[in-house]
């Protein structure tokens, strides 16, 4: 298991004569099995601060470490097995093959990937954890938004990650199948131990995390760690 750090790292978007500091001198770490909620206003620098801590996008200055261990200098192969052993994505939209099917969408990481497990057997499991073994036949369109967020999940762990990445994954559901997602990332916390990082705009969603991070203009204002308060 593994912890992430961010060292003073900033984010600059530069085009057409403008320059966005989308994140400005971020510092922060997250513990491994940590349970984390990201909030701010649009903009505020929440998806990028996803998208470094992942290693889909590098810091424009700054470092980020893993387990002490500097990793935004590793190479392209390097962050891919990176990515692949240690972070799961979950998205606002869901992001399903249509031409899949549950299962087959579960096992899609593992594509071209040697493993020493039965994919398939994996994949099952997974499907019947997450409430979903009877539409393991079925097609993206043939399921509600909740049970497709739900094989979004299931595809996230193909690979028992340590890190679970969810960028307002109840933002494009109603709020009562939101929480039923969300309460489904807490299970896997616990359960699994894998940390999760979860950018929401539902402040009743975010106030059930442990650590509550909240953002703005690209900086970190806010953070609360309700199990030191629970020691105050
Ligand atoms: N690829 C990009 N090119 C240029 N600017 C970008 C890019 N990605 C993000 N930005 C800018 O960086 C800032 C932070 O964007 P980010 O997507 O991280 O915000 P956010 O907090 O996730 O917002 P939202 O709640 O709307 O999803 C914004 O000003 C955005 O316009
Ligand atoms: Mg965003």
């Amino acid at each position: 298991m593994g912890s992430f750090r961010c060292r003073n790292i900033t984010r600059t978007f530069s085009g057409d004569g403008v320059t966005t500091n989308a994140l400005s001198d971020i510092s922060i770490s997250f513990q491994e099995g940590d349970l984390v909620s990201i909030t701010g206003p649009s903009g505020s620098g929440k998806s990028t601060l996803l998208s470094i801590l992942g290693t889909l996008d590098l810091p424009t200055e700054g470092e980020l470490f893993f387990n002490g261990k500097i990793i935004n200098q590793l190479n392209a192969k390097e962050l891919a097995d990176f990515r692949f052993e240690k972070v799961g994505f979950i998205f606002q939209q869901f992001h399903l093959i249509p031409t899949l099917t549950a299962i087959e969408n579960v096992m899609a990481p593992l594509f071209g990937r040697k493993v020493d497990y039965d994919p398939k057997e994996r994949a099952l499991g997974l499907l019947e954890r997450v409430g979903l073994s009877e539409k393991a036949d079925a097609l993206p369109s043939q399921l509600s938004g909740g049970q497709q967020q739900r094989v979004a999940v299931a595809r996230a762990l193909i690979h028992e990650p340590e890190w679970l990445f969810a960028d307002e994954p109840t933002g494009n559901l109603d709020s009562e199948t939101g929480e039923v997602i969300f309460d489904l990332l807490r299970e896997l916390n616990r359960e699994k131990g894998c940390g999760v990082i979860c950018v929401t705009h539902d402040p009743s969603i975010a106030e059930r995390a442990e650590v509550q991070v909240r953002m703005k203009d690209g900086k970190i204002i806010e953070v609360i760690d309700t199990r030191l308060a629970g020691h105050a």
